[in-house]
């Protein structure tokens, strides 16, 4: 293991950059020779290949984004798309291959695994839904950019008295809508597993109301069956408050990683090069409270990610 390539792949997140650093630095350290891949799977099969130094990594642990940029590409879905990434990374005498990215970028990696490519697979994604790692990189950054809009939100609501309902980023995960929701004080989280009892939500505000509570405010994950316009009609038909939305969007993706992710990248980043080192192929790096776990890339993808029903109901407790 002489020779490693790294590329950054789907959904960009804070941190990825951190998690770059660390491989190359760690990489170097030990003597390897790292090349970054621009433009994830998309730039593999197209050679945009280039050696990094501690150099090429210098003044990016605080930057958001991928320095190595990122795409999806359609093209690595085929199989002469694999077969052109695979002579690329012979082409370059590349030993192994590390993949920072979601779900599909890591599964991307099973396709280069099992022609033979030694493959590192790190979570790279704001949406925190792999289940086999209890965090994935960028989504404590996403988490705390949902909490200071929240908190701003909070000013103005109750300055109108209004409901806002906030959506969230996350495909079919909750974790940032839990996350959030319960670290803003929101009235009421509302993703797809708790979507099914919308009198709740509405009982919660109203209830609220009867209280003297000057506003509410619901975080809705865009995994939901129920729109966000379709929440704001029901809210403003059953408790008469005057309904506003916020939907955060892409600011989620972006901004300087928190210490949290910088950290989890570092170490996850660090511990991609001592699996190469040990000759190890085809490991998922994740964590489990503190400690960093690796487990069989092709198993770690089939862990579901459970719900989070503790924070679903210290949400609604905590906000009566
Ligand atoms: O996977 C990260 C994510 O931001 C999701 O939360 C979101 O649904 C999706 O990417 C948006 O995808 P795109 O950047 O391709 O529009």
């Amino acid at each position: 293991m002489r020779r490693i390539g790294v590329l950054t792949s789907g959904g960009d997140a804070p941190g990825m950059n951190a998690a770059v650093r660390a491989i190359v630095r760690g990489g170097v350290y030990n003597g390897l020779k790292v090349f970054g891949i621009q433009r994830g799977f998309e730039g593999l099969i197209h050679g945009e290949i280039k050696e990094m130094d501690v150099s090429s990594v210098a003044d990016l642990i605080h930057r958001g984004g991928t320095v190595l940029r990122s795409a999806r590409s359609k093209d690595f879905m085929t199989k002469e798309g694999q077969q052109k990434a695979l002579d690329q990374i012979r082409a370059f005498g590349l030993d192994g291959i590390a993949i920072i990215g979601g779900d599909g970028s890591l599964k991307g990696g099973l396709c280069l695994a099992e022609a033979g490519i030694p493959v590192m697979g790190l979570p790279g994604t704001i949406d925190n839904d792999l289940g086999y790692t209890d965090f994935t990189i960028g989504f404590d950054t996403a988490v705390n950019t949902v909490l200071d809009a929240i908190g701003k939100i909070r000013d103005t609501s109750t300055s109108h008295d209004r409901c806002t309902v906030v959506e969230v980023m996350g495909r079919h995960c909750g974790d940032i809508a839990y996350y959030a929701g319960v670290a803003g004080g929101a009235e009421y989280i509302l993703t797809s597993e708790t979507e099914e009892d919308l009198n709740a939500l509405c009982r919660k505000v109203i209830d609220g109301q009867k209280r003297g509570k000057l506003h509410s405010i619901i975080v809705r994950a865009e995994g939901c069956e129920i729109s966000t316009a379709e929440v704001i009609k029901l809210l403003e038909q059953k408790t008469g408050m005057e309904t506003r939305a916020v939907v955060l969007g892409y600011v989620q993706r972006g901004g300087s990683p928190s210490a949290q992710d910088r950290i989890l990248a570092s170490r996850m980043g660090y511990r991609a090069v001592e699996l190469f080192l040990d000759n190890k192929r085809n490991r998922a790096v994740g964590v489990r409270g503190m400690d960093l776990i690796d487990l069989d890339l092709e198993e770690a993808l089939k862990i579901q990610r459970k719900t989070n029903t503790e924070l679903i109901k210290l949400a609604d407790i905590l906000s009566i």
